[in-house]
């Protein structure tokens, strides 16, 4: 037998006896190497007669996460490792895991024992009675979430669950799981469209099987959350403010990539920093102006860097050597975008509209130009 057996290493393929997984459950991991095993055996003590397989997706974690898994992988060979260098995001990992499974059925589940995984019997019941996708819920009538969140956590839980009801549609009670099944057919179709960045993996298969018109049948199954067995949790305002990123990109329908948007909050906040630096500078040198206009344009430059570094590109982050070489480039590219923000706010001036329109217009020309020329450049 393929799976289900917690004590025998499995079948090989070429005895005959192997069948093949109905489950791929994919287990998002960054430094949970204490977590691994232990949920190894739970899945398998629960999945009693379920084939499954169980693929990690490592973003290559310090604590040797891995490593581990792969020792596993020796020992049970329905255990796969996906490492990934030089990437972090909770969604990627998951789109990555999902795509390299062949089973019918693929179930996401968190590393660190929150999500109840006894409950995915009743889930694959479902899903073998007609459903598309099957959600462990934390906020149905029976579920709750109490164990596993802060009482400020919960509230932030609450207030995205409510935002994310805008985008989907539909009544589903805990659009922001980490923890479900879908039909891989169903993800094939999707994956090409599903946004790398941040947390919210399930909320956006929802959002674009809607897009696209493609009827998903959705079922919830109540648990409760536990707290975390061992490690911590990566939630942080970062993830939020991604979050927020993806959600005003569903509100366009999509037409906007989070990352654009992302990119023009990150502008829009360099405007402040511009200002405060040039007022701080004409006060201290008040009669040169344009020292305190190329030092604050600078900071800016600086300060929009970086940002977009660890807000809309921490899932590819530049570190070390290239880090520098990538302020200098991102430098050169804003500059570019700041001549072409002059050029098209003149001409549009000259062409007889008032100046808000055209400082507007010279501003939405070099967001976009410099987004789509760093996307090319600076972060690849
Ligand atoms: N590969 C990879 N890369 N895995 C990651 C990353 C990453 O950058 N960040 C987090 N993970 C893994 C963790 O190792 C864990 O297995 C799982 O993703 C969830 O991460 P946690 O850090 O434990 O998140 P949480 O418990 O605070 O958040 C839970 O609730 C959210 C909704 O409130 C998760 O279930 C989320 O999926 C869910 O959206
Ligand atoms: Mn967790």
């Amino acid at each position: 037998m393929f799976a289900s057996s917690s004590d025998a290493t499995r079948a090989e393929p070429s005895n005959g006896e192997w069948s093949p997984p109905s489950l791929s459950i994919i287990v998002p991991s960054f430094n949970e190497r204490e977590n691994i095993e232990a949920l190894f055996h739970k899945l398998d003590e629960a999945l009693v007669g379920i084939p499954f397989e169980m693929i990690v997706v490592d973003d290559n974690s310090p604590d040797g996460s891995a490593e581990e898994t792969k020792r596993l992988a020796q020992k049970y060979s329905n255990i796969r490792c996906i490492r990934r260098f030089d990437r972090r995001g909770l969604s990627s990992a998951c789109i990555e895991g999902m795509a390299s499974a062949a089973s019918p059925l693929v179930a996401v589940i968190d590393a660190d024992h929150q999500h109840d995984e006894r409950i995915l019997p009743k889930m694959v019941e479902a899903m073998k009675d007609g459903a598309d996708l099957v959600v462990g819920s934390r906020y149905t009538a029976d579920a709750t979430a109490d164990a596993g969140f802060s009482s400020l956590r919960l509230k932030g839980s609450h207030l995205a669950t409510w935002l994310a009801s805008l985008v989907t549609g539909r009544p589903i009670s805990d659009p922001m799981s980490g923890f479900f099944i879908v039909r891989r057919d169903r993800f094939d179709e999707v994956a090409p469209h599903l946004s790398k960045e941040g947390f919210k993996i399930l909320l956006d298969i929802i959002v674009v099987c809607r897009r696209n018109d493609i009827e998903l049948d959705i079922r919830e199954i109540p648990y409760q959350f536990r707290s975390r067995h061992a490690g911590e949790s990566k939630m942080n305002s970062l993830v939020v403010v991604q979050f927020l990123g993806l959600w005003l990109s569903q509100l366009t329908g999509g037409r906007l990539p989070a990352s654009f948007l992302l990119f023009s909050l990150v502008g829009l906040s360099g405007v402040a920093v511009h200002m405060a630096a040039l007022g701080l500078l004409t006060m201290i040198f008040h009669q040169i102006f344009v020292v305190g206009q190329i030092v604050a344009t600078i900071s800016a430059m600086t300060w929009n860097f970086f940002l977009n570094n660890s807000l809309t590109y921490s899932d590819r982050r530049l570190k070390g050597p290239a880090l520098w070489k990538g302020l200098i480039g991102f430098c050169l590219i804003c500059s570019l975008g700041g001549i072409a923000n002059i050029s098209v706010a003149s001409a549009i001036f000259e062409f007889g509209h008032q100046v808000p329109i055209a400082g507007l217009a010279g501003a939405l020309m070099s967001s976009v130009f410099n987004y789509s020329v760093t996307r090319i450049f600076t972060w690849k």
